[in-house]
């Protein structure tokens, strides 16, 4: 082997054109990390006329015979979706052509299929772009940490939402109210629902759990809540117990007596301010992982945008070439531990609640019976406020998820509670 490494760029969008910039800007420097030169040989897009600064020779909208072109050797896929860059990336392996990709949404719902045709195939599939950006955390699960026993990781993984949560923190503002700025700014897309109602995040997720437990995880296994009924009230009453909401992503092992399980989930919940991830602001992205013989891990960075996302691009890129140099693709993917998805219901999680009661006797002990009738034990009670405007701000210990929303249901129906103003689940409380 003595050419250049040829390169089939898939997509030249917002990640995609940064790719391109690099490959193209730096194709010296890349060449000589890899051990031999490397060259950009054709870029697909849907519409040539909207990329005026791409060599015109370079451009084609035939995404499938770029891919399976003879002098292709490594494909970059950034067009996203389930298709066509599934069926392009399936004719990619097949072709003997490792891929890089940065598509969440197609490694979350099809990953072990994918995993699997490109070890039948014998070569690499690489997607460190997929999740949290520019943060390295897919390698080091797959590779640093993995003689360790992970049993958790908590993420921020969703710049769009944790922008609104800040400004919501920050401004007082509601979540419509900071939704509309984040839009104007270009932080939310003109159609937040994927951001918005915790899909991007779920899709990360399931990338983290498989690669933390070995165990397959699909995006349709994450339980998943959005924050747009988080309300002021929620975020005034968890800086009131020294706490700010965060959307976070969880993936843990939990003990159980028929062996561990994986329980995964997407949902806004009161992180106490001392913990590492409550400083993460504005559009940022972190993750948290505890292991077993590493203890506590931060990764933090640029969750999103073309030149951030393009250096985890490169990176899988450069790592993928050098295996093609030497001959062998680098390790895969295993999910031999294949655990048990635990449901949500028997996930333990904790509740922040508060009520508005009648400070009357006998209220607070009523109240206390109905999370005792669920089995659920309070942690702390604080009451505000006297006569007709009290409220009570109850944490609960943790219990399983199904015990503490059978409890907030039968609040609502007690006489003496006025109302319950905000339910949040708390993480990262001692
Ligand atoms: N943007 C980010 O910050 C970010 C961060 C992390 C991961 N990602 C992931 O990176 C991937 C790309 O995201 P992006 O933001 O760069 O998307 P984008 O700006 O919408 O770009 C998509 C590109 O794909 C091309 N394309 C669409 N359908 C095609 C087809 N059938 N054949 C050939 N080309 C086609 C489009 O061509 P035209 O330009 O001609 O329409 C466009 O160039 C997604 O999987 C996304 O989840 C993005």
């Amino acid at each position: 082997m003595t050419g250049p490494l040829k390169v089939a760029l898939l997509g030249c969008g917002t990640v995609g054109s940064a790719v391109l910039r690099v490959l193209q800007g730096q194709a010296d420097e890349l060449g000589a990390r890899i051990g031999r030169p490397v060259e950009v040989a054709g870029v697909a897009v849907r519409r040539p006329a909207h990329h005026p600064d791409v060599p015109a020779h370079l451009l084609t909208t035939d995404a499938h015979a770029l891919v399976t072109r003879d002098d292709v050797d490594l494909v970059v896929e950034v067009i996203g979706g389930i298709e066509p860059a599934r069926s392009l990336m399936l004719a990619a392996f097949e072709a003997g052509k490792s891929v890089v990709s940065a598509n969440k949404a197609l490694l979350a719902d099809d990953g072990v299929a994918l995993h699997a045709a490109a070890a039948k195939a014998g070569v690499d599939l690489h997607y460190e772009a997929a999740v949290a950006g520019a943060i390295p955390i897919l390698r080091p699960l797959r590779e640093s940490l993995v003689g360790d026993q992970l049993s958790r990781i908590v993420g921020i993984v969703n710049g769009t939402t944790n922008y609104i949560l800040s400004r919501m923190a920050e401004t007082g503002a509601g979540f419509g109210e900071a939704l509309a700025e984040a839009t104007e700014l270009g932080y939310a897309e003109a159609d937040p629902t994927a951001d918005v109602d915790g899909f991007d995040a779920a899709a990360k997720a399931a990338i983290l759990a498989s690669l933390a437990f070995h165990t397959p995880v699909s995006a349709a296994d994450v339980h998943r809540e959005g924050i747009s009924t988080v309300t002021a009230t929620d975020v005034a009453r968890a800086a009131e117990i020294g706490c700010t909401v965060k959307l976070l992503a969880i993936c843990e092992r939990v003990p159980g007596e028929d062996g561990d399980s994986v329980a995964v989930r997407v949902h806004p919940a009161m992180i106490p301010t001392s913990h590492p991830l409550a400083s993460v602001g504005g559009a940022f992205n972190a993750v948290f992982v505890e292991a077993e013989a590493a203890g506590q891990l931060m990764f933090y960075g640029q969750g999103a945008g073309g030149e951030p996302t393009a250096s985890a691009v490169l990176g899988d890129l450069v790592a993928v070439a050098r295996n093609r140099m030497t001959g062998a693709p680098g390790p895969g993917v295993t999910g031999y531990a294949n655990l048990a998805v635990r449901p949500m219901a028997e996930t333990p999680t904790r509740y922040h609640v508060s009520l508005d009661v009648a400070d009357k006797p006998g209220v607070l002990a009523a109240v206390a019976q109905e999370f005792a009738t669920h089995d659920v034990s309070i942690s702390t009670v604080r009451q505000t406020g006297r006569g007709d405007a009290a409220t009570l701000v109850i944490v609960t210990h943790s219990a399983p998820d199904a015990a503490l929303s059978a409890t907030i249901s039968a609040l609502r129906e007690m006489p003496a509670v006025r109302g319950v103003t905000s339910v949040l689940r708390v993480e990262g409380l001692s």
